[in-house]
């Protein structure tokens, strides 16, 4: 049985490269870092790039890129084996497609408190699967016969969603943490469409070029469609929010940009954020979605000194998202 689970959201937009995986991590790095939040990133795109920012990520022959061990699995593989029975040892997001088996999250750098504490403010992170994904998304079955993969080809759409809705809305996750941020692929694909019915809340960042503001509207009826979708299917209860459309890789002295927001703004009305709410091109963060280990210091723009410009800039940004999920009053 469904029931209301844990605020769950998810970044929109039907084009590539408009910040889905940067929001969602600086999203849940402002939560934690600012709020104290117990806050699960769900790594669902097979580029796993969320996976290789957090985690790290490693080819196993045959298995295609997969995550690093996960250190919680294997400690306790370590005590007993038989937790192998239980955990896959390099769990991940298609984990949720096995009938005996369960999801372990990955723990991250950011945990605040003692780490087996379930109260403890963290991000941990459901890791990221290439191959699994992959194969999730294939429609000819039968040349896979040999992958370990090749029982995720023969799952259809509906199970895709069911799947995943089952697993963000278990009442026992919202024990565990305040919110999971889903970071997805391209918006034509099923693992889109699962997410959009797994999540509570959505929101729609674009770059405030010409091409991507002409495409707002076709956003906004995307968006549209969702919420009906909502209510014809139900998977989920809970209507489905948006959070608003924002602009993001913003540079306030280019005329362009902010001619292109003023046409956004006009375009997609109440749905827009409030003028002057965006978040600018981070030129020290280029490299926020790159491998674990390459990540520059400090590890989030919310632990620079308060007076940072680009840090306050982001924490306007971030927390008018954060008010629209916690305090819909506020926002
Ligand atoms: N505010 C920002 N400032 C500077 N660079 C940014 C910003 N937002 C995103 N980027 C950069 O833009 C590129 C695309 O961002 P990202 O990977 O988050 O997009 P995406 O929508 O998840 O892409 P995909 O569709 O491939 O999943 C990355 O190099 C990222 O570092
Ligand atoms: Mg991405």
């Amino acid at each position: 049985m469904i029931t209301n689970g844990v605020p769950c959201y998810t970044v929109l937009n039907n084009k590539g490269g408009v910040g889905k995986t940067t929001l969602a991590s600086l999203s849940a790095e402002y939560a934690c870092i600012n709020h104290r939040k117990r806050v699960l990133l769900l790594d669902w795109d097979g580029q796993m790039n969320l996976t290789k920012s957090y985690v790290g990520v490693e080819t196993v022959p045959g298995w295609g890129r997969l995550p690093v061990p996960n250190p919680i699995v294997a400690a306790m593989a370590a005590e007993d084996p038989s937790a192998l029975e239980i955990y896959n040892l390099r769990s991940t997001i298609t984990d949720i497609f096995e009938a005996n088996k369960c999801v372990m999250p990955y723990p991250t750098r950011f945990c605040y408190g003692d780490p087996d504490d379930v109260a403890s403010p963290r991000i941990d992170i459901v890791a990221g699967n290439y191959m699994g994904i992959k194969y999730l998304l294939e429609s000819s079955p039968t040349e896979m016969k040999n992958s370990p993969y090749h029982r995720l080809a023969e799952i259809g759409s509906d199970q895709i969603i069911q799947h995943l809705v089952d697993f963000v809305s278990d009442p026992s996750l919202a024990e565990q943490y305040d919110l999971v941020i889903i970071d997805t692929g391209p918006s034509d694909s099923p693992l889109f469409n699962a997410a959009l019915n797994a999540a509570t809340h959505v929101f729609c960042p674009y770059i405030p070029e010409s091409k991507s503001v002409s495409g707002i509207e076709a956003l906004i009826d995307a968006v549209k469609t969702a919420m009906q979708n909502r209510v014809i299917y139900k998977y989920r209860p809970e209507k489905l929010q948006l959070l608003g459309i924002a602009p993001n890789i913003v540079d306030s002295r280019s005329a362009d940009h902010i001619q292109c927001i003023a046409r956004a703004m006009e375009d997609a009305g109440s749905f827009h954020l409030d003028e002057g709410i965006w978040l600018r091109r981070l030129t020290a963060y280029r490299t926020l979605t790159d491998d674990v280990e390459r990540r520059p210091k400090p590890y989030s723009i919310f632990h620079e000194k308060p007076s940072n410009p680009a840090r306050r800039d982001a924490e306007v940004f971030f927390e008018c998202l954060y008010n629209g999920i916690f305090s819909p009053e506020v926002a």
